[in-house]
C-alpha cells in the first residue's frame, strides 16, 4: 500500500493543471452504451475510478481505448451482458451510472445495489423511482437492482430528495430518457456543472435535451445516438482543493483550465476568509499572505457550496484567526477527517452534521488515515503546512479522484513523496 509523506511549511508558488472531472467523465464514460458507434473523449484524466469504469464498460462489451494524446475511444461491440456485478459496483459507486443507458439501450438493467461508504448511507431511491416513472419493471434480486422496459415513455419526473436533487440520478434519468418515446421533463433536477456537461455530450450525439444546469431539464426522446468527440470540462473539485492548498501555505498559484464560473460558492467563502481570487489569462490565480478570518460554510446543492470541498476547507479554517462553523447538508456524516485533523492540533468539535472550528496557531505533523477521496485530500492540503513530517495512508484514496497529485504539489515547491508501506 502506498502513503504520502509531506514535510510541512513551503509557500507553494508556480502553476498547477487541472485535469478534466472525474464526476463528468464517468457519466459520459457510461453514457456510450447508448451510442451506435465511436465516441472519443478528451481531457479525461487518468484516474483509479476512470480504469473502474473502464473495466465495468469492457464487461458490458464497450470497448475502450486510450490513444497516443490520451483521449479515450469507446465503442459498443456486443450487447449481451447488462450485469454490472457487484464486486465491480462495490468498489465505485458511480458504476450506478451504467443503468439508465443500459436500460434505455438494452431494455433490461441488472445492476448491483451499492451499499453504504465511508461519507454515509448513500441510498440510490432516486434513480429507481425515476427510471421507474418512465416505465421500468422493477425489482431487487440477491442484491441486485433489475430493471427491465420493452419501451421507455416520457413523463414527468421528480427527483427531489430530503437533501435536495441527485447527481447521478439525474444522470440516469437523463441518460434514459433520450431513447424514451415522447417528452421527459425532469423537476427538481441537478444544476451541477457535470450534469450540463453529460447534456452537452448527448445532445452532440444527438439527443434534444434543454435547461441542463437548471432545477428543470427537458429531453425530447430520439430514436437513436451517434458517436461524438467530446471534451470533458475542468474538475472544479480538483481546482477547489489546489485553491485551498495555495490559501493554507500562503502560497500563490495559477490553477490552469479551471473555470471560475463553476466554483463561485469556493471563491465567495475563500474571499472572505481573506483569500486572494482572480480570473488568471490560464485560469484561476490564488494567493494568500496574511491572516485567516473565520467564516461560516454550508454544503448545498450546486451551486451552493460544494461537500466535496468542505472536507478541505475545514483544514484551511483550522488556521483561521477565530472561531469557524462547518455544516454539511448533503451527506452529514462526511466528517471523518475531523478526528484525523484533531491528531494534528486542530480544536474541532462535531455537534450533529455542524463542527465547530476553533482556530489554532498552527497545526503538528502526525500519521493520519484517509478514509475517503476529499477526506485524505485534506489531510494532505494540512500536512502541507503542519510543523514537521505528516504520513497519509491508504493513499488509494486519493488516485481515485486525483491525478499524480504529488507530481503536480512537488512541481510548485511541496516536499512531498509517495512512500511504499
Ligand atoms: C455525486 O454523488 C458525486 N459523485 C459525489 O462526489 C458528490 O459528493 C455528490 O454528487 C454530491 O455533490 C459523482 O458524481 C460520481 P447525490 P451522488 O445522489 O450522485 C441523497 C466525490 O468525492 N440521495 O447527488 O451519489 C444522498 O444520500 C464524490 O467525487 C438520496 O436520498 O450524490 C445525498 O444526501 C463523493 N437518494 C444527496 O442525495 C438517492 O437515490 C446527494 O447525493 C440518491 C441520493
Amino acid at each position: 500500500m502506498h502513503l504520502f509523506e509531506i514535510v510541512g511549511g513551503n509557500r507553494l508558488k508556480g502553476t498547477v493543471p487541472i485535469s478534466g472531472a472525474k464526476n463528468s467523465a464517468l457519466p459520459i464514460m457510461a453514457a456510450s452504451v447508448l451510442v451506435e458507434d465511436e465516441t472519443i473523449l478528451r481531457n479525461v484524466p487518468d484516474l483509479a475510478d476512470v480504469r473502474q469504469m473502464q473495466v465495468l464498460l469492457s464487461r458490458l462489451g464497450v470497448k475502450v481505448q486510450r490513444d497516443a494524446q490520451g483521449a479515450l475511444h469507446l465503442r459498443v461491440e456486443d450487447e449481451m451482458n447488462a450485469h454490472a456485478e457487484y464486486e465491480l459496483v462495490s468498489k465505485m459507486r458511480a458504476s450506478v451510472c451504467v443503468m439508465g443507458p443500459l436500460l434505455a439501450k438494452r431494455k433490461r438493467a441488472q445492476v448491483s445495489m451499492p451499499g453504504g461508504c465511508a461519507i454515509g448511507s448513500r441510498p440510490i431511491d432516486l434513480h429507481i423511482e425515476g427510471l421507474r416513472a418512465l416505465g421500468a419493471d422493477f425489482e431487487l434480486v440477491n442484491g441486485d437492482m433489475l430493471l427491465r422496459a420493452k419501451k421507455l415513455a416520457g413523463t414527468d419526473v421528480f427527483l427531489g430528495g430530503p437533501f435536495g436533487s441527485s447527481v447521478t440520478a439525474t444522470a440516469n434519468v437523463m441518460m434514459a430518457a433520450t431513447l424514451a418515446e415522447g417528452q421527459t421533463v425532469i423537476s427538481s433536477a441537478a444544476c451541477e456543472p457535470e450534469i450540463t456537461d453529460l447534456a452537452d455530450f448527448l445532445n452532440a450525439c444527438g439527443a434534444r435535451i434543454s435547461g441542463q444546469g437548471t432545477p428543470q431539464v427537458t429531453i425530447d426522446g430520439v430514436e437513436s445516438l451517434k458517436g461524438t468527440e467530446h471534451r470533458v470540462i475542468a474538475d472544479r473539485i480538483e481546482a477547489g482543493t489546489y485553491m485551498v492548498a495555495a490559501a493554507i501555505t500562503n502560497g500563490d498559484l495559477e490553477l490552469e483550465g479551471a473555470r471560475i464560473e463553476h466554483m463561485q460558492a469556493v471563491v465567495d467563502r475563500l474571499r472572505r476568509v481573506g483569500v486572494i481570487v482572480e480570473r488568471g489569462e490560464k485560469g484561476i490565480a490564488v494567493s494568500s499572505s496574511r491572516r485567516l478570518e473565520p467564516i461560516e460554510v454550508t454544503t448545498q446543492p450546486y451551486p451552493g457550496f460544494p461537500t466535496d470541498v468542505q472536507a478541505q476547507v475545514m483544514a484551511l479554517l483550522c488556521l483561521a484567526d477565530g472561531n469557524s462553523v462547518i455544516t454539511e447538508k448533503i451527506f452529514p456524516d462526511r466528517f471523518l477527517h475531523v478526528g484525523e485533523l484533531n491528531r494534528m492540533g486542530a480544536r474541532l468539535r462535531k455537534e450533529g452534521p455542524t463542527v465547530m472550528v476553533e482556530g489554532v496557531k498552527r497545526l503538528v505533523g502526525a500519521q493520519v488515515m484517509a478514509s475517503d477521496l476529499r477526506a485524505s485530500a485534506a489531510l494532505i492540503v494540512a500536512g502541507l503546512v503542519a510543523k514537521g513530517t505528516t504520513r497519509v495512508r491508504r493513499a488509494y484514496h486519493i488516485d481515485r479522484g486525483y491525478e499524480r497529485i504529488e507530481e503536480k504539489l512537488a512541481s510548485v515547491g511541496a516536499n512531498i513523496r509517495r512512500l511504499t508501506e
